[in-house]
């Protein structure tokens, strides 16, 4: 029986809505296909969330297992994920107090966001990107300002600058920018820097794959974040860890809305690992920047596709056949077992999709499926 059923009538029900802030009630869950998967079988080819298949799940699992052979879990984990940050700061040469880690890079923007999302403030958020930053901003009470990249993906800057006002606290740029694949240039990046008033956050999570950072320029600039994440590169994405990079005050204040035992004692010590082994990962990082190129290739010899150039693991293309819907085809390689991410719901990418660049044997099973898919009457 349910229990509930025991209470006498009369008493009051709770109604849980009118308790609940009410920012939080038109909040969505968040959606990502393969996270439960439809066959949890290894035949899936899993190129739909941007994961790194390139780094070897069995050297990933020794250096856990290696963590986990010398770790005491009776033990509270050092704070603010002390140990993590002492092995990135020696490891990127900033000093410990500009840096604060997360769990991931989205925990790093839950942080940052509840520092600066004052109710009513604005983020200004470049689209189409990562939904991340408008979910925060929305979870924060803040209002979302939008600003659509060029029909090239390129950054309209002076559009940007206009609508920037006193009331902008925060404006976020992911560059290599997800969906779209591509790093922005740095001179806009630079104007956007010296020019708004507020604070810049530059979201770097697929800079590994790209051709430049702006990580330094967190020394000259005391407006600008960068974040960095582990999922990515390092292809530690079930782990957990992301970090960011701001003046230290910044990184204080982050700190300050921060759980301190935010970050578990396995992960702060898989990281200082991890970069460790570093010359492993970046062998990887070649490889896979090698296999976009092969991608990209052979997507652009597939009649009924074109990609668009891509600084990160990932490529998005556009089906440009007749009455064929980049759902329909979704579609069709969800039932071949691959998997991918529709992105034409999102402004400026009608009937786009977005592939992970995977292992060669995967990116191979991909293209024969989609040919096969595109084929299909
Ligand atoms: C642009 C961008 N930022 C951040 C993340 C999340 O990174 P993490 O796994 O470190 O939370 C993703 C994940 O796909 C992403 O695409």
């Amino acid at each position: 029986m349910d229990t509930r059923d025991q209470f006498p009538s009369g008493v009051t029900k709770v109604k849980i809505e009118e308790l609940v802030r009410k920012e939080i009630l038109g909040l969505p869950l968040y959606e990502a296909g393969s996270i439960l998967p439809r066959k949890l079988d290894e035949k899936v080819t899993r190129l739909d969330l941007n994961e790194n298949f390139a780094v070897a799940g069995d050297i990933v699992g020794k250096l856990l297992l290696e963590v986990c052979q010398d770790v005491d879990v009776r033990l509270y984990p050092p704070l603010y994920g002390a140990m993590a940050v002492k092995a990135i700061s020696e490891f990127f040469g900033f000093s410990e107090s500009e840096i604060f880690v997360g769990n991931g890079v989205d925990g790093v923007l839950d942080s940052l966001m509840k520092v600066f999302v004052k109710k009513e403030s604005k983020v200004l958020v470049v689209e189409p990107t990562f939904p991340l930053y408008a979910y925060f901003t929305q979870l924060y009470g803040g209002k979302k300002v939008t600003v659509l990249l060029r029909p090239n993906f390129e950054l309209d800057v002076d559009g940007m600058l206009e609508k920037c006002d006193e009331q902008i606290s925060l404006f976020i740029i992911c560059s290599p920018n997800n969906p779209t694949g591509n790093q922005f240039k740095k001179e806009d990046l630079e104007k956007i820097l010296r020019e708004f008033k507020g604070v810049v956050v530059v979201d770097e999570a697929y800079v590994d794959f790209a051709k430049y950072t702006v990580i330094d320029w967190t020394r000259k600039f005391e407006n600008l974040v960068v974040l960095r994440s582990f999922s990515k590169s390092f292809g530690l994405a079930g782990i957990r860890a992301g970090f960011l990079v701001s003046n230290k005050s910044i990184a204080e204040y982050v700190k300050r809305v921060t759980n301190p035992f935010e970050i578990n004692i396995v992960t702060q010590r898989l990281i200082a690992l991890a970069l460790q082994n570093w010359n492993y990962f970046q062998q990887r990082i070649k490889y896979i920047i090698k296999e976009r190129e092969w991608l990209r290739d052979a997507l652009a010899k597939t009649d009924g596709v074109t990609p668009y150039p891509s600084d990160a693991n990932f490529i998005l293309f556009k089906i440009t056949k007749d009455n064929l819907s980049s759902s329909t085809v979704k579609e069709k390689l969800e039932s071949r077992d691959v998997l991918v991410k529709d992105r034409s719901n999102l402004p400026l990418l009608e009937n786009c999709i977005r592939v992970t660049v995977g292992t060669r044997s995967m990116n191979e099973t991909f293209v024969s499926a989609l040919k096969d898919a595109l084929e299909e009457q």
